[in-house]
C-alpha cells in the first residue's frame, strides 16, 4: 500500500537510477543464447520480469554468473530440454520471444506466466509460427498459456503482419535466423526495433528493404553482447510526467533515445513542456539525457505511432487530466491486452479522482481539471500504479496493490519520495 501527499513545492531533479529497460534486458538474456561465447551484460534490469527471462536462459542451459556489477551469460553447447516448466511471470514479451525462439529448437517446452499473463492472447505469435511448421498447443486452441511446445525444423517465410507488435516480429525473426532460407517479415507500421538492431550489433544478416525486414540464416553462432543497458524511457516517462504537471524541472540521465520509444515525450511537447534530448552515445542504440521542464498544458490528440508510445499512454493520460481541454487518445485497441486493460484501468480511475472522461472501444477522452484524492484500484498493472501515484502529486492517492510495481522499477517509490512525501 502506499499514500502519495500532495507535492509541497515544484522540484528540480536530476535521476540517474531510472530503472533499465525493460525490453533490451529480456533481449539481453535471450539472444545471449544465440552465441557460442559468453555475453557480458551491465546495468540489466533487476525487476521480476527480466530476472525470469534470466531464469528461464538458465534453465534452458545457459550459465548466469552476476557480481553485482555486470552478469555474464555463458550460453550451453545446445539448447538444453528443461525439467521444469518456463515462468515468464507477467511478462508478455518473455512468454513471446521465448515461443520464438523454442518453437525451432529440438525439445519439448512448457512457457506460462501469472494469472494476467494466463489471460492475454497468444494467438498473434502462436499461428504464424504454426503456419511455418511450429508445434504448438495451449488453452483456447493455442490462445492461451500455459502453451506447450515441441520444438521442430521451421520454414523459411514471407509473412505479413496484421499489428505491429515488437513481440511477435521479434519471435519470427528468431526463426528466420534458422530457416533454410531467406525470410521476410512485414508488419503495418514499425514496431521497436531492438531486436533488429542488437541481432545486427551482434552480426545477424538482417536488413530493412522497401517495407520488409530480410531475414538471412545465419551461417555461424552470432557474437555474444557486450553491452550496457540504458535507462527505460517508459520508466523514466513517469518522472517526466511528474515535472510537466507541476512545472518542476528533472534530467532524466542515460535514456535510450531510439525513435521507436521516445514518441510520448514528442507529445508532452506538443503539450507545452520543454524538453531537450542530449545524445551521448550511440551502440546498439543511441543513449542520451532527457531534461523537461514543465510548463501549462494544453490537451492534445493522439492517434498516430501508436506502438512508439502504447506503454506510456496511461502515464500521458495523467498529464491530459490536468491539461486545459479536452484531449483524446484513438487507434489503440492493443491497450485492452496489456497488463491490463488499460483503458478500462484508466478511465474508470480517472473518473475516481473527479476528472472527466470518455471510454471508446480504441482509446478515450479526457477532460482537463483539477484532479482530487482519491483510493485507486492497481488492476495489478504496474503502469497504472506509477502512472496515478504521480498524479498523486498533486491531488493525493491511496494505492492498495503496488507489488506490482515490482515487475518493471523495483525502485521507483524511492524516487518518487525525492518529490514529495509518501507513506508505505
Ligand atoms: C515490447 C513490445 C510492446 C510493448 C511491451 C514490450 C517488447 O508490445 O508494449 O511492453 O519488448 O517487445 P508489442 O509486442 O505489442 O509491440
Amino acid at each position: 500500500m502506499i499514500i502519495v501527499k500532495k507535492l509541497k513545492q515544484r522540484f528540480d531533479l536530476e535521476i540517474d537510477n531510472i530503472a533499465t529497460d525493460k525490453s533490451i534486458s529480456h533481449r539481453c538474456a535471450i539472444f545471449s543464447l544465440l552465441s557460442d561465447k559468453p555475453s557480458i551484460i551491465k546495468n540489466y534490469l533487476r525487476g521480476e520480469d527480466t530476472m525470469n527471462s534470466l531464469k528461464i536462459a538458465e534453465l534452458l542451459g545457459a550459465k548466469i554468473e552476476d557480481n553485482g556489477e555486470f552478469i555474464k551469460t555463458t550460453p550451453p553447447k545446445k539448447l538444453k530440454e528443461p525439467f521444469e516448466i518456463l515462468d515468464c511471470g507477467n511478462s508478455g514479451t518473455a512468454i513471446r520471444i521465448y515461443s520464438g525462439l523454442l518453437a525451432g529448437i529440438d525439445g519439448f517446452f512448457v512457457l506460462t506466466g501469472d494469472k494476467y499473463l494466463k489471460k492475454r492472447p497468444m494467438k498473434r505469435v502462436v499461428e504464424p509460427l504454426v503456419s511455418i511448421g511450429a508445434k504448438i498447443d495451449g488453452r483456447e486452441n493455442g490462445n492461451l498459456a500455459p502453451l506447450a511446445i515441441r520444438g521442430a525444423k521451421l520454414k523459411s517465410f514471407d509473412y505479413n503482419s496484421k499489428i505491429a507488435s515488437a513481440q511477435v516480429k521479434s519471435a519470427l525473426i528468431l526463426d528466420g535466423l534458422n530457416a533454410d532460407d531467406i525470410s521476410f517479415y512485414t508488419e503495418p507500421t514499425l514496431s521497436r526495433d531492438h531486436t533488429e538492431r542488437m541481432l545486427k550489433g551482434m552480426g545477424a544478416d538482417i536488413d530493412n528493404i522497401d517495407e520488409k525486414i530480410v531475414i538471412k540464416p545465419l551461417s555461424r553462432p552470432l557474437e555474444p553482447l557486450n553491452i550496457s543497458v540504458p535507462s527505460d524511457p517508459s520508466s523514466a516517462f513517469f518522472f517526466a510526467v511528474a515535472a510537466a504537471i507541476s512545472k518542476s524541472r528533472v534530467v532524466l540521465k542515460n535514456v535510450t533515445l531510439n525513435p521507436t520509444r521516445i514518441e510520448a515525450f514528442k507529445v508532452l511537447e506538443r503539450m507545452g513542456a520543454k524538453i531537450e534530448y542530449i545524445l551521448k552515445e550511440d551502440k546498439y542504440e543511441p543513449i542520451g539525457d532527457i531534461i523537461v521542464q514543465g510548463d501549462s498544458l494544453r490537451g492534445v490528440e493522439v492517434t498516430e505511432n501508436i506502438s512508439w508510445l502504447i506503454d506510456e499512454i496511461p502515464a500521458l493520460a495523467m498529464a491530459m487530466a490536468v491539461a486545459e481541454g479536452r484531449s483524446v487518445v484513438k487507434n489503440g485497441k492493443e491497450l485492452r491486452v496489456k497488463e491490463s486493460d488499460r483503458i478500462k484501468a484508466t478511465v474508470s480511475n480517472l473518473e475516481r479522482c473527479g476528472i472527466k472522461t470518455e471510454e471508446f472501444e480504441d482509446g478515450f477522452a479526457v477532460i482537463g481539471g483539477t484532479p482530487k484524492f482519491a483510493e485507486i484500484e492497481s488492476f495489478g498493472d504496474h503502469r497504472i500504479v506509477m502512472s496515478f501515484a504521480i498524479l498523486g502529486i498533486l491531488s493525493g492517492v491511496k494505492i492498495e496493490e503496488t507489488d506490482s510495481v515490482l515487475t518493471s522499477f523495483p525502485n521507483f517509490v524511492k524516487i518518487l519520495k525525492n518529490i514529495t512525501e509518501v507513506e508505505e
